[in-house]
C-alpha cells in the first residue's frame, strides 16, 4: 500500500523565493529513490503561510530508507548544520544564506486508501 508523506514548512514570506529555490535545485536528489512515487512542492495561495512538501512512496520501508540515506541527508545538509551550529532546535530565522530557510516543520503521514485519476482514452 502506498504512502503520503506530508511535510509541512513554515515559511516567512521574505524567505518564499529562496526555498523554491533551494527545491529546485535539489528535487533530482528523491527521484532515484527506490520506491519513491512521487513529490510535489505545494505553494500557498489562499492565505496559508506554509508549503506543502508532498511525497508518494510505495511503502513506509521505502520512505524510512530514504530518510536515513546519503542522498537525504545530503539535501537537507544546509538546514541541519545550523542545528548542529545551535542556532535553534529546527527554527531558523529567515536569513539568506546557508541555515535553513523554512521557520518550522512538521511531518504528517498517510496511508492511500482510495484515488483515481483522469480516464484514459
Ligand atoms: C516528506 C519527506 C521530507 C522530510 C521529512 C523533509 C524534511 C525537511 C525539513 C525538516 C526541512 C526544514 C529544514 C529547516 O529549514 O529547518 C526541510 C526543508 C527542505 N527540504 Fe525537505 N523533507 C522532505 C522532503 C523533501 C524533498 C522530496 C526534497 C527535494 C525534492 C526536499 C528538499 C528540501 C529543501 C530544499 C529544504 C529547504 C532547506 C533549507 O532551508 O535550506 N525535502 N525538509
Amino acid at each position: 500500500m502506498s504512502v503520503v508523506k506530508i511535510n509541512v514548512l513554515t515559511v516567512n514570506p521574505e524567505m518564499r523565493e529562496e526555498i523554491e529555490k533551494r527545491f529546485a535545485g535539489r528535487a533530482g536528489l528523491v527521484e532515484s529513490a527506490e520506491g519513491f512515487e512521487g513529490f510535489e512542492l505545494l505553494r500557498p495561495v489562499e492565505g496559508q503561510d506554509r508549503y506543502l512538501v508532498y511525497t508518494k512512496w510505495r511503502s513506509e520501508e521505502d520512505f524510512q530508507r530514504w530518510t536515513q540515506s546519503q542522498s537525504f541527508q545530503r539535501g537537507h545538509a544546509e538546514a541541519a548544520k545550523d542545528r548542529e551550529a545551535g542556532h535553534g532546535h529546527g527554527h531558523g530565522h529567515g536569513h539568506g544564506h546557508g541555515g535553513p530557510a523554512a521557520a518550522g516543520s512538521e511531518l504528517w503521514g498517510f496511508e492511500v486508501v482510495q484515488s483515481a485519476g483522469p480516464k484514459q482514452g
